[in-house]
């Protein structure tokens, strides 16, 4: 059913998801930086030298990088980014793949709004290649195969319905078109895997992240209809560089630098999931 993109109430807000990105403003955290919320592609940093705020920037710019360097973006493209955060994300994909436009879309009224207020620090004065959209991975509002194709990054682990994700992201995207998702999932499909995380690391005690498998993922897209689902472990060029950039505040031993010992465990990792959805049969 065709939908406006200024539905409000798109899919109930989960109460740590809402607290993190609202109040407590995730984004503004010295830990992250550049208007970006993500942990970083690391490859090509010295982390063996001290690292600077332009190192953590970089590194959360080159995890966009090689999640829209994996969809093949062509200058007649439009793409939806899901979990949008504070836009920086969209301007990279603007200003370094070329894409025609792009529309951000976050779950959260107040991320939102801080995108607006960034929009012009972040894109050329009028530009009408950036729109921002109040929706929510399971419950897009947006026509069917509106966007040639669909990206996320970092925000997947906040879903709670991968089935609806994988769903509307088959519904808007059009046949012959892309998408690409990267965050950290468990590597197995083992039971204990979820308790495990919520022993070593607040977020997933919480309720802020969600222990999916990357099976469950790959299986909601292939289910949606998607093809061609792959899964790429990049967490070699993820945790141990974010881990570093944490040294700089946490002591060994605090939960948050439990992400790289739950992924030297083997119950956490950082994938790059692409999939395609096929053309209609009988089409060119
Ligand atoms: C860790 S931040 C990542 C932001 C951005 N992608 C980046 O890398 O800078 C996760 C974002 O996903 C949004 N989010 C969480 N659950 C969502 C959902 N179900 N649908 C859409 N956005 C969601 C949050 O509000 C937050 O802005």
């Amino acid at each position: 059913m065709p939908q406006s993109p200024e539905a409000a109430a798109p899919y109930p807000i989960p109460a740590a998801v809402c607290e993190a990105y609202g109040p407590g403003d995730l984004g503004g955290t010295p830990l992250f930086g550049g208007g970006f919320i993500n942990f970083g592609y690391w490859q090509g940093i010295d982390l063996d030298s001290e690292l600077t705020e332009h190192d953590r920037v970089n590194s959360q710019q080159a995890l966009y990088r090689r999640v829209l360097g994996a969809l093949v973006p062509t200058e007649t493209s439009r793409a939806l980014e899901v979990g949008c955060g504070l836009g920086a994300g969209c301007a990279v994909a603007l200003e370094e793949f070329g894409f025609a436009h792009v529309t951000g879309m976050d779950i959260h009224p107040q991320q939102l709004e801080r995108a607006r207020r960034a929009r012009s620090r972040l894109l050329e004065p009028g530009s009408r290649q950036l729109s921002l959209a109040h929706g929510a991975a399971e419950n897009m509002p947006f026509d069917d195969g509106t966007f040639d194709r669909v990206y996320s990054v970092e925000a997947a682990q906040h879903f709670r319905d991968l089935d609806a994700f994988a769903r509307e992201t088959a519904r808007v995207l059009r046949p012959g078109g892309h998408a690409a998702v990267a965050s950290f999932f468990a590597p197995g499909n083992d039971p204990d895997d979820a308790r495990h995380l919520a022993g070593l690391l607040e977020t997933f005690a919480t309720g802020l992240d969600v222990a999916h498998s990357i099976q469950q993922l790959t299986g909601s897209l292939e289910r949606a209809g998607l093809t061609e689902v792959r899964a790429d472990s990049i967490g070699a060029s993820v945790w141990p560089g974010w881990d570093r950039w944490l040294s700089g505040t946490w002591k060994p031993g605090t939960w948050p630098r439990n992400f790289l010992r739950a992924y030297r465990d083997g119950i956490l990792d950082y994938y790059l999931v692409t999939a395609h959805r096929p053309m209609a049969p009988g089409s060119a």
